[in-house]
């Protein structure tokens, strides 16, 4: 391992973001603990122009721990709408709750200490305490995996945990020596990972830019950018079908609350059906609910003592599109029904609701519904105006 690059890594990393990184992002140079947390959260998932335009928005609706952890769940994942992954504003929230009561209010400066914060893992934690404390706590995400990766030679697979340890250990090694440096330094491996060392198409290949590292990175002087990280062979993920119910009485629509554990826990969407693995050959069959009667659909995805009450107001059930969805671990395949009700059947419990196409935005609802929702909305705009 070459004992110069790991000598002068941060102080060559700190110049490139001078001249090459992204500068002004309003989530940098700032010391509140708070702020600093949201904006690593709200950027793990979701692209940096994204993040720009609803991060303002975020902290302005919960400016501090304390405004956040007195919302109701409700109000969070709604302000969340629209960024998936909504298990990260569920922790976003419980992890409020959890500085409130376990740390007073107040986040705590030891990285260990805010790992074990509700959706903070070490590598959000070394970040928090960097940026807001200037403390030295490497960060280690998959892009900064990548730099490591190719430019000490590191080819394990990436998953493997002795591989992983040797990389945590490599990154506390590359540290900067002066705590003031730690919030450039961090920006500066976060940004060269997201535009210079990208996964597919990394400046040393393209020949438009030239990198620091490029007579010292192992990769390169080996020809095996492209091959560095390594990575087991990633099992496509499963497949799913379910049916889905829109049932619509004049200008509203049922929606259901999902449990707070399922996949979309807390948002409102369609009542549905459980899931079934989806067949490999499509043939008809129950299984890819090719008609169903009003019946059997209600069976599917209403609780029982609700479903002969919906049946005396059907009117109609039309088979609507199919939407794919992509989960990180699974595929589904949502068949809309399309249904219509003559009035507005009383559901008991608090989970199944009307709500008026007008009132959508106020509700979290999990991004392909709202989108299909949206287009029920704007269909019923365009019939009021002629
Ligand atoms: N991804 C995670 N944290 C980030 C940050 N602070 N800046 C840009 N991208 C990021």
């Amino acid at each position: 391992m070459s004992e110069a690059l790991i000598k002068h890594f941060a102080t060559k990393l700190i110049a490139w973001h001078g001249k090459d990184g992204r500068q002004g992002l309003p989530w940098q140079s700032i010391r509140d603990p708070y702020a600093v947390w949201v904006s690593e959260i709200m950027l793990q998932q979701t692209q940096v122009a994204t993040v720009l335009e609803r991060y303002p928005r975020f902290m302005r609706r919960f400016p501090n721990v304390k405004k956040l952890a007195a919302a109701p769940l409700d109000d969070v994942l709604a302000e969340w709408a629209g960024l998936g992954y909504y298990t990260r504003a569920r922790n976003l929230h419980a992890c409020a709750k959890q500085v409130m009561e376990e740390f007073g209010g107040v986040f705590p400066q030891d990285p260990v200490l805010l790992e074990q914060l509700k959706g903070i893992g070490k590598s959000t934690a070394g970040a928090v305490a960097a940026f807001a404390f200037h403390e030295r706590a490497p960060i280690l995400d998959a892009n900064v995996k990548r730099i490591l990766a190719r430019l000490f030679g590191i080819d394990g697979a990436i998953q493997e945990k002795v591989v992983s340890e040797a990389l945590w250990s490599l990154a506390k090694t590359l540290l900067p020596k002066k705590s003031t440096d730690m919030p450039v330094y961090t920006q500066a491996l976060m940004d060269f990972g997201a535009t210079w060392c990208t996964s597919r198409k990394p400046v040393c290949l393209s020949g438009e830019k030239k990198c620091p590292f490029e007579k010292e990175c192992q990769a390169n002087l080996s020809d095996q950018v492209l091959l560095l990280p390594r990575k087991l062979a990633k099992a496509k993920s499963p497949e799913f079908n379910c049916d889905m119910l829109l049932l619509r009485h004049a200008n509203s629509v049922l929606l259901q609350r999902r449990p707070d554990k399922a996949i979309w826990g807390g948002l409102w969407s369609l009542p549905e059906s459980t899931w079934r693995a989806k067949e490999k050959i499509s043939e008809p069959s129950a299984n890819n609910s090719m008609n169903l009667t009003a019946k059997e659909l209600f069976q599917l995805v209403l609780p029982d003592e609700q479903i002969s009450s919906a049946l005396k107001s059907c009117q109609s059930i039309e088979r609507g599109v199919e939407i794919k969805h992509v989960f990180t671990h699974r595929r589904l395949w949502m068949q809309i029904w399309h249904v219509t009700s003559s009035d507005a059947v009383k559901f008991s419990g608090e989970n199944l609701k009307w709500v008026p196409l007008r009132q959508l935005g106020k509700y979290g609802l999990p991004q392909p519904i709202k989108l299909l929702l949206q287009g029920l909305s704007l269909a019923r705009d365009g019939e009021s105006r002629n």
